[in-house]
C-alpha cells in the first residue's frame, strides 16, 4: 500500500492546521481534565482488546507494539466500502463524513465483547478528531464502564478533539491516559509505547 505523504505542507495547504489544530492544545486540557492516570487493580489482568482503525499503517504499527508488550486481542475496524487510497480522496471524504456527521457502515463486528474489561482505541486523527467509523461502531456496542485507552497517530495535531468524542460516545468508561506519536514516528515508537504502558501499570520491568 503506498502511504500518502503527509508533509506540514501538504497540510497547511489543505488548511488542515488552521482547522484541526485550533484549540487543540484547550481541547487536550480538557479532556484530560477527566482522564484517569492510574490503572486500578480490578481492571489489571482483565482481558484487552487493542481495537485500531489504519488508513496507510502508521497506527497499526502502535497496535502491533502494545500488542507485542502486553497482548491481548487485536481487532482492525473496517468498513464495507474501504477508503480511496488516493491521498486526496481519502481527505476530501473524511472531511465530508465529518460535516456530514455520517456514521460510515463497518464491516467489522467485536465477537465476544462481555469478556473484555480493557478496550485500546487506536485511530489515525482525521480532521482533529476519530474517523467516523469509529461513531459507527461505539454507537452500535455499548462499551459500559469498560476501561478505554486511547491512541492516536497524526501529522501535528495530537488527539484533536478525539478524548471529548470518545468521552461523549462512552459516557460510562473509565478512559485512562492515552498515547500519541506522528504516523512518521510510529515505527520507531516502541520505547515511548513501552513508556506509556508501564505508566499505566501494564508493563513491568
Ligand atoms: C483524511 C485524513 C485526515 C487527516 N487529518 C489530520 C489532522 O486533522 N491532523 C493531523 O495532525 N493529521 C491528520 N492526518 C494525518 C494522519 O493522522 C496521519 O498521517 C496518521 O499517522 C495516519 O495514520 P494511519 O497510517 O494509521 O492511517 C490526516 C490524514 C488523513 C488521511
Amino acid at each position: 500500500m503506498k502511504q500518502p505523504i503527509v508533509s506540514a505542507r501538504h497540510f497547511s495547504r489543505r488548511n488542515f492546521l488552521k482547522y484541526a489544530v485550533a484549540g487543540t492544545l484547550a481541547a487536550h486540557a480538557a479532556a484530560f481534565a477527566n482522564v484517569t492516570t492510574a490503572w486500578s487493580a480490578d481492571a489489571k489482568g482483565g482481558n484487552m482488546l487493542i481495537l485500531y482503525f489504519s488508513h496507510s499503517g502508521n497506527t497499526r504499527k502502535v497496535a502491533e507494539q502494545i500488542h507485542g508488550s502486553i497482548g491481548g486481542d487485536m481487532l482492525e475496524l473496517k468498513t464495507v466500502v474501504p477508503y480511496p487510497q488516493d491521498y486526496d480522496s481519502v481527505v476530501d471524504q473524511a472531511q465530508r463524513e465529518q460535516k456530514n456527521n455520517a456514521r460510515p457502515r463497518i464491516a467489522t463486528e467485536i465477537p465476544n465483547l462481555e469478556k473484555y474489561d480493557v478496550i485500546f482505541i487506536g485511530f489515525p486523527n482525521w480532521w482533529g478528531s476519530m474517523p467516523m467509523p469509529f461513531f459507527t461502531l461505539l454507537e452500535k456496542y455499548d462499551v459500559g464502564d469498560r476501561t478505554i485507552i486511547p491512541f492516536c497517530t497524526h501529522e501535528g495535531s495530537r488527539f484533536g478533539r478525539s478524548e471529548q468524542d470518545l468521552r461523549r460516545l462512552c459516557p460510562r468508561a473509565r478512559l485512562l491516559k492515552g498515547f500519541e506519536t506522528r504516523g512518521s514516528r510510529a515505527a520507531g515508537a516502541q520505547k515511548s509505547v513501552d513508556a506509556w504502558l508501564r505508566g499505566l501499570g501494564l508493563l513491568t520491568g
